[in-house]
């Protein structure tokens, strides 16, 4: 969809700012959010242009088709450089993404001029709110949901996007440790797996609780009919180390497109690393850690950017990763995180400053 917009952006501001209460040394991830939001509303057959508006709660009909589960969304950030030039990271993807997720759960597209726009003018105007301490960034939320009334099991006709964000610190503290989920899965041949549909999410909140009942961080998720095969980490894409060969999933109607990944498997190659992208046992990876030949095992995603994994469990054996020097988890993450707080060049185009 590429509609273009015809008018400029209509902006209300919040009379007030909640910036004076928050302590920027002690963000958090996704806890404080910024002073605006940024709406558009679908009605008879078409968006309305994107608004901005104070963030606050939003009314919503009891009626309302959320019930039956359209509610898509994305997960970017936003940066500030030394100059204070801000800057977003590939997110033309994002956009693309959440337009995938839509046609998947029989939502309307929104236009990239829409998104692309409205959130520019959003961060412009909440830039105050963009971190600049190291390993922090302004992390950025768009969803879209049904609203349209109705108890027919049927898609609505009306939908709400809204883009918020929230200044934030590093995702995960430490090292993870992670255990191998052979019974339940997070997606399914013909299934969501590979949008960014909200339900995807909730299907994993009982599993992994009950990994962390057992003493976990984490569920690393295998395919749904053998689960003979490492599909993803929690809510990253995953990659494995088995001595200087970096291996990841091929991405499938199970498994996200994550940007992270992407971009990890573009900078490694330049880097010299062998990157393999293939299937990947889950027997390979237990034999690997066995015989001391699988070196690491990091998620890769927007929150955390890499998160390096400690350990795993499989089948009630717990296997603990070495302690590297130069792990290619460190070096990889200050790569992409260079290039996206503008400390390196970037060849590839994936900046985008305002
Ligand atoms: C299931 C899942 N896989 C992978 C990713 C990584 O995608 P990205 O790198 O685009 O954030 C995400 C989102 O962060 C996710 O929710």
């Amino acid at each position: 969809m590429n509609n273009t917009i015809t008018k400029s952006i209509e902006i209300i501001k919040s009379d007030t700012t909640k910036i004076n209460d928050v302590d920027f040394d002690n963000l958090g991830f996704g806890k404080v959010f910024t002073d605006h939001m940024m709406v558009c509303d679908y009605k008879n057959g078409s968006w309305t242009e994107p608004k901005i508006m104070p963030f606050g709660p939003i009314t919503l009909e009891p009626s309302a088709k959320i019930h039956y589960g359209q509610s898509i969304f994305e997960g970017m950030k936003g940066y500030k450089d030394a100059d204070g030039n801000i800057m977003l990271f590939r997110p033309l993807d994002n956009c693309k993404r959440l337009n995938i997720s839509a046609e998947r759960l029989a939502m309307p597209a929104i236009p990239e001029d829409y998104f692309m726009e409205g959130l520019k003018t959003l961060l412009k105007i909440d830039s105050d709110w963009i971190p600049t301490a190291d390993g922090s960034s302004l992390y950025i939320r768009p969803f879209m949901f049904a609203t349209g009334e109705g108890f027919h099991a049927s898609p609505a006709d009306e939908y709400k996007l809204i883009i918020a964000c929230s200044p934030s610190g590093s995702y995960f503290a430490g090292k993870v440790k992670v255990l191998i989920e052979e019974k339940y899965a997070r997606a399914a041949n013909g299934g969501v797996g590979y949008a960014k549909a909200g339900g995807n999410y909730a299907g994993q909140f009982y599993p992994t609780q009950l990994a962390i009942e057992k003493g976990y961080n984490q569920v690393i998720w295998t395919d749904d009919s053998t689960h003979e095969f490492i599909e993803e980490a929690g809510a990253m894409n995953v990659f494995m180390r088995i001595n200087d060969t970096l291996i990841t999933a091929p991405t499938s109607e199970r498994i996200l497109d994550g940007i992270t990944r992407k971009s990890i498997i573009e900078i490694a190659k330049e880097d010299g690393i062998n990157v393999e992208v293939r299937k990947i046992k889950v027997s390979e990876i237990v034999e690997a850690a066995k015989n001391g030949t699988l070196k690491e095992i990091f998620g890769a995603g927007t929150a955390a950017v890499i998160s390096p994994v400690a350990g795993f469990g499989f089948r009630g054996e717990d296997f603990d990763l070495p302690e590297l020097e130069n792990p290619y988890a460190a070096k990889l993450k200050k790569r992409i995180t260079d290039i996206q707080t503008n400390k390196a060049e970037d060849k590839y185009g994936w900046r985008v400053k305002l």
